[in-house]
């Protein structure tokens, strides 16, 4: 079964075709990072404007590439939700004229639950063995942050999540407060290579610092607002030496990924989860990939490192979930809404093992 995918929830425009879930022929991405970096971060109009001119070569690109035509694909799978709404509403309406135009289903897909299956896309023995389950999710982007458990049936229940900034962002607004280009991330990941993490102490979220314990209901959730502010104080009106800066960011970057790992083995712990998976953007990140591991050694669990290509953005996580939806016969009408928000309830993840099995 063939699968076009297509992604354009935030700030890059992507298509891909993907072979029963899994075989990727061809993914497409074209970024807006240059657009959006005058402004430090993503401006929607701008993108919506940016994916409404790019869209159509990206598709025909990513057609081209796989070596077949619309004709010859068995349905369309298109990010619904979350994601910027203006962004999205380009994405939806171009994939809904080309699945009318072709007769061909649609399927609306949750980006949040690609990111999660971008670790799966080429590795689908994972999800074959009953012995990985429940896996642990552990979904870090610009937009996420959240430990999600899925278990063998699919039911995927988010058992924590970010109350107000997402990893991803936390470390976007550092680097615009330290003036370091946009997205932050990446230019954070290596400037902290040659920092000394230990010389600052930056406040870690929600992990009962300070005397003030943490709310049970909060345990595996997240909050960046604290070392955003603390960073701001650090370095306000300050000129930083060259070194001084490099220290002030590996500091920064351990304190917020240092409560990634933290969480995501305490949960995975209490829920006896057997795999691991950290996946979305920041799970590019060279330090986290590095912690995470050690962590897994010392416990004795599996880990799962998504390729980087598939952490952030794109469109072959998109078009691969799509399949396990199309496959069940589950797909939607062409009035199916946009969302800009994660839903309350995420339903049944349909590439777990037995997802709709009795
Ligand atoms: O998954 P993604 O492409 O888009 C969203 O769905 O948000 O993630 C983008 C995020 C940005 O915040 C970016 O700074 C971060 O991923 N990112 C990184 C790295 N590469 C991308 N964060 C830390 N280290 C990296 N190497
Ligand atoms: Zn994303």
């Amino acid at each position: 079964m063939l699968v076009l995918g297509i992604e354009s929830s935030c700030d890059e425009t992507a298509a891909a075709v993907v072979r029963d879930g899994h075989e990727v022929l061809s993914s497409v991405i074209s970024s807006q990072i240059k657009l959006h970096s005058a402004y430090g971060g993503v401006i929607p109009e701008l993108a919506a404007r940016e994916h409404l001119k790019n869209i159509q070569p990206v598709v025909t690109t990513a057609l081209r590439e796989s070596g077949f035509d619309m004709k010859a694909l068995d349905g369309v799978a298109i990010t619904s939700h979350p994601g910027l709404i203006p962004a999205l509403l380009v994405g939806n309406a171009y994939a809904k004229g080309l699945a009318a135009a072709s007769g061909k289903p649609i399927i609306g897909i949750n980006h949040f639950q690609g990111h999660l299956y971008g670790a799966f896309l080429e590795q689908p023995e994972l999800l074959d063995n009953p012995e990985n389950y429940p896996i642990l999710g552990v979904v870090v982007s610009g937009g996420h942050t959240a430990l999600v458990l899925l278990p063998i049936d699919g039911k995927a229940r988010i058992l924590g999540t970010t109350l107000d900034d997402a990893a991803g962002e936390a470390l976007d607004k550092a680097a615009k407060i330290l003036n370091l280009g946009y997205p932050g991330g990446p230019i954070i990941d290596r400037l902290a290579r040659e920092g000394d993490e230990k010389r600052y102490d930056f406040p870690r979220g929600l992990v009962g610092g300070g005397g003030k314990p943490v709310p049970p209901e909060h345990k595996f959730d997240f909050s960046f607002s604290g070392v955003k502010t603390a960073l701001l104080y650090q370095v306000r009106e300050r000129t930083l030496s060259e070194q001084e800066l490099r220290d002030v960011v590996a500091s920064y970057q351990a304190a917020v990924m240092g409560v990634l790992v933290s969480k995501a083995t305490a949960a995975a712990q209490e829920t006896r989860a057997r795999l691991i998976c950290l996946c979305g953007g920041v799970a590019c990140n060279s330090y986290l990939r590095r912690k995470f591991q050690e962590a897994c050694e010392e416990t004795g669990r599996r880990l799962i490192l998504t390729p980087p290509k598939y952490c952030t953005d794109n469109a072959a996580m998109i078009g691969g979930l799509g399949y396990h939806y199309i496959r069940n016969g589950l797909t939607d009408g062409l009035d199916m809404p946009v969302g800009a928000r994660l839903p309350a309830s995420l339903g049944v993840f349909p590439f777990a093992r037995n997802a709709f099995r009795e």
